[in-house]
């Protein structure tokens, strides 16, 4: 049996956070690493353009987050890093799918539906604003996935519909053309421990203004650690570690070792200062060297360059074997 194909997009419209790196860079690069597993990894910039008109920040956005996986040593030998732009069989396989994928089944999309709640509710047309772009979206999605037959995509809990999409969309293409496609599965974090929470306690994430930035100078690394915000216990009087944002980001990048001392740190009534002083330590450690690395690369984008070209030839040369397969399956054949 082949290796199994783990594959996931990165939506390049937001410069990354420490929520993207414990949530989903730190656990696809280790899981990258395994030897039974075969990764696709790419900047989803076509999906980019949905959300995003404003192309300096779509480039600007492209590149740091290629440099922040490159820093945080993801190694293209083993996994295929690539842009989605950079990959024509994946527009090419977005309108063979496009083609036998049902408009009911993108009305009920929740990204979609959303949009029209929104446009109800403030008494506009349900259709306001709503492009094709977004109402396709999770046909482009399943051409991303389907276009490597991958077999695991890990994403947030957010995305599970479109995956399912994905597994409908390449069950009715098989049905009619025969089996082309394996039906894809999402990987979704069981445990929350792939959920970090931001300065505010909820959910760290660009939408609730709540990050704290990856790569950012130490100085403001130090600032957004101080930002966290805690309740109103003295130092000396027992804090809670179990309802602690502190020491929920704490845990994130700690040693089950560190981690339970800072339990007990807790328990012996350690201050918010000092805690907090400690969190900015254990992350600074951590951060310092991949740091240096992506100023490096961002001085450096010819680097990044090449390495993403020779991605996308990594993943034409697989895309290209399918497709060439597609074309045939649908009557798209040369005449002699
Ligand atoms: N839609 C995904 C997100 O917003 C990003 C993405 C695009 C993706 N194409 C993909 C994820 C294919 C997994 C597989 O997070």
């Amino acid at each position: 049996m082949g290796k199994e194909i783990v594959l996931t997009g990165i939506t390049t419209t937001g410069t990354p956070h420490l929520g993207n790196y414990v949530g989903a860079i730190r656990p696809a690069i280790e899981a990258s690493q395994r030897d039974n597993t075969e990764s696709f990894f790419f900047l989803a910039d076509y999906h980019a353009l949905i959300k995003c008109q404003d192309p300096e920040r779509v480039k600007q956005s492209r590149l740091e987050i290629a440099a922040t996986w490159l820093a945080c040593g993801l190694d293209t030998n083993k996994a295929t890093f690539y842009r989605q732009s950079d990959i024509p069989e994946i527009s090419e396989l977005n309108w063979l799918l496009t083609c036998v994928t049902a408009k009911g089944l993108m009305n009920r999309a929740h990204a979609y539906k959303a949009s029209v709640d929104e446009n109800v509710a403030n008494g506009q047309d349900p259709d306001y604003g709503v492009t094709m772009g977004l109402f396709c979206y999770p046909v482009l999605m399943a051409a991303d996935i389907l276009a490597f037959n991958a077999n695991k995509v890990p994403v947030g809990r957010d995305q599970t519909q479109h995956i399912e999409m994905a597994r409908d969309i390449a069950a009715r293409f098989n049905h009619l053309f025969g089996h082309h496609f394996v039906l894809p599965e999402a990987v979704v974090a069981e445990d929350d421990s792939a959920i970090l929470k931001g300065l505010d306690g909820r959910k760290m994430s660009k939408s609730y203004n709540n990050t704290i930035p990856l790569f950012e100078t130490e100085k403001k690394l130090k600032k957004g650690v101080n930002k966290i915000v805690t309740n109103l216990l003295e130092p000396g009087e027992p804090k809670d570690p179990n309802n602690s944002t502190v020491f929920d980001i704490y845990k994130a990048f700690a040693t089950p070792e560190q981690t339970a001392e800072m339990r007990q740190k807790f328990a012996d009534g350690i201050a918010w200062g000092e805690a907090k002083k400690e969190l900015y330590e254990l992350i600074n450690g951590q951060l310092a060297e991949p740091r240096e690395k992506y100023l490096e690369l961002m001085a450096n984008p010819a680097e990044i360059e090449a390495v993403l070209q020779a991605g996308a030839e990594k993943a034409r040369a697989r895309a290209r074997a399918l497709i060439s397969d597609l074309r045939n399956a649908v009557g798209l054949v040369n005449f002699v």
